[in-house]
C-alpha cells in the first residue's frame, strides 16, 4: 500500500529537515544517504506500482498524487544534479582502455573461479543467521523486489537484433508471463518465509547507502538510454555473477533453513547460465561486431561498474553484519511494522549519547556508542 500511498516529494522534504536536524551538513555519509534516498524516489516514479490490497479510501486519490506531473516534474528536476554528485564518480571510475574479448575471458574465468560467497561464509560460522539473512533479504529488496523493470527501460526503443536476445532475458526475468515464475515474486515468497513483510518499498526507511547505492546505479544505467553499451555491461557481469551467488545462497538455504522458500535462488543459479550465454553471444559479440572497439569498451566500463557496485553492497553487508555482530549492546531481532518508530538515521560518526541505536532489520544497540564501531557505510536511525 505504501507503493501509491506516500508522498515522494514529503519524503525527500521530510529528510532534508531531518538531516539538517542531525547535521547533514558536515556527516558526507549522511549526506549521501539522503540524497541517495531522493534518488531512488526519482527513478521509481518512472513505473508503475500499485499497493496489494485497496487503500480504505479508493486507489485513484493516492495514484494521482503519486503519478502527479509537477511532482513527477519536481523530481526529475532533482536528477540531473544528484546523478551527477552521486553517480558520475562511480562512472567515471570504471571507464578504462580494456579489450572486449579478453575482458570476457578473464571475467568468465575469475566469477568461476572465485572463492566461496562472503556473506554465505560469514553465515555459516554465525549466531542469530535468520536475523542476518533477514537483513540481507530487506537490504537486496530495492531492486529485486520489481527485479528487472529497470533493465525493461532499457530494452523498448529500436537497435537491432540484441534488443530482440535482451528483451528474451526480460521476459524469463518476468516468468514468461505466468505470475508465479516472476521473479519478484518468487522473491517475495523468500521473503515471506523468513516472516518479513513483502510490500515493494516496506522497508525503505531501513535500505542502507550501500543498498541504494546498488539500486541507484542500476537504474542509472538503464533509465539513461545513451547507456545502452554499458547496460550489456551490466547485464554481463550481473547475469555471470549471479549464477554464482544464487548457488551459494540457495545451498545455504538447503543447509541452514531448510523450510524457507528457496526458489527464487535454485531459478537463478539455472536461468543465469543462460542469459551468460545469451548477453555475450546475442548481444556483446555482435554491437562489438558492428560498432567496433568504442562500444566494447563501453560495455566493459558498464561490466566494471556493476562489478564494483555489488562489491561494495557486498562488503558492507558482511561488515555492518560483523559489526553488529561483536558489538557488546548488541539485541538481535525486530519487532512490528517495518516503517512503524522511525528516528532520525545516524552514521558511526554521529555523536550519539548512549540512545539506542536501530540498525536494518538486524537489531538494535541497546548502547548507541557501539555505532561508532561500524564500517562507514552503516546507517542506523536512534530509536525514538
Ligand atoms: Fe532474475
Ligand atoms: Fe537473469
Amino acid at each position: 500500500m505504501n507503493a501509491v500511498s506516500h508522498d515522494p516529494l514529503a519524503d525527500l522534504a521530510r529528510l532534508l529537515v531531518e538531516g539538517a536536524a542531525s547535521g547533514v551538513g558536515e556527516d558526507a555519509s549522511l549526506g549521501a544517504f539522503v540524497r541517495h534516498q531522493a534518488l531512488m524516489r526519482a527513478y521509481q516514479a518512472r513505473y508503475v506500482l500499485l499497493p496489494q490490497d485497496a487503500p480504505s479510501g479508493g486507489v485513484l486519490a493516492p495514484l494521482r498524487r503519486h503519478y502527479e506531473p509537477r511532482r513527477l516534474a519536481a523530481l526529475a528536476e532533482l536528477r540531473p544534479r544528484l546523478e551527477t554528485e552521486l553517480i558520475a564518480p562511480l562512472a567515471s571510475a570504471s571507464e578504462g582502455e580494456a579489450e572486449i574479448g579478453p575482458y570476457v575471458e578473464t571475467m568468465l574465468a575469475e566469477i568461476r573461479g572465485a572463492p566461496p560467497n562472503r556473506f554465505v561464509a560469514f553465515l555459516a560460522g554465525a549466531d542469530h543467521r535468520e536475523d542476518h539473512y533477514r537483513n540481507f533479504l530487506v537490504q537486496s529488496s530495492p531492486d529485486l523486489l520489481a527485479e528487472a523493470s529497470a533493465s525493461a527501460l532499457g530494452v523498448i526503443g529500436e537497435y537491432g537484433e540484441p534488443q530482440s536476445a535482451l528483451f528474451r532475458i526480460l521476459i524469463d526475468e518476468f516468468g514468461y508471463g505466468a505470475h508465479g515464475k516472476k521473479h519478484a515474486v518468487l522473491y517475495r515468497a523468500t521473503m515471506r518465509s523468513f516472516g518479513l513483510d513483502d510490500a515493494y518499498n516496506g522497508y525503505w526507511p531501513w535500505f542502507d547507502a550501500a543498498a541504494l547505492e546498488l539500486h541507484n546505479v542500476i537504474h542509472w544505467l538503464f533509465q539513461n538510454p545513451g547507456n545502452i553499451f554499458r547496460q550489456v555491461g551490466f547485464l554481463l557481469h550481473a547475469e555471470t555473477a549471479y549464477q554464482r551467488s544464487t548457488l551459494a545462497h540457495h545451498r545455504y538455504l538447503r543447509e541452514f533453513h531448510p523450510d524457507a522458500d528457496a526458489r527464487y535462488f535454485g531459478e537463478h543459479a539455472h536461468i543465469d547460465l543462460h542469459h551468460t550465454r545469451m548477453v555475450i553471444d546475442e548481444a556483446v559479440t555482435p554491437l562489438v561486431a558492428r560498432f567496433g572497439a568504442e562500444a566494447g569498451r563501453e560495455i566493459v566500463a558498464g561490466a566494471e561498474m556493476t562489478r564494483a557496485a555489488f562489491a561494495r553492497a557486498g562488503d558492507s553487508l558482511v561488515a555492518i553484519s560483523q559489526a553488529f555482530a561483536a558489538a557488546p549492546s548488541a539485541r538481535f531481532g525486530v519487532d512490528g511494522a517495518p516503517r512503524e518508530k522511525l528516528g532520525r538515521p545516524v552514521t558511526p560518526s554521529s555523536p550519539i549519547t548512549g540512545a539506542p541505536v536501530r540498525v536494518g532489520v538486524l537489531g538494535v544497540l541497546a548502547d548507541g556508542r557501539d555505532f561508532a564501531a561500524f564500517p562507514p557505510s552503516a546507517i542506523g536511525r536512534l530509536v525514538p
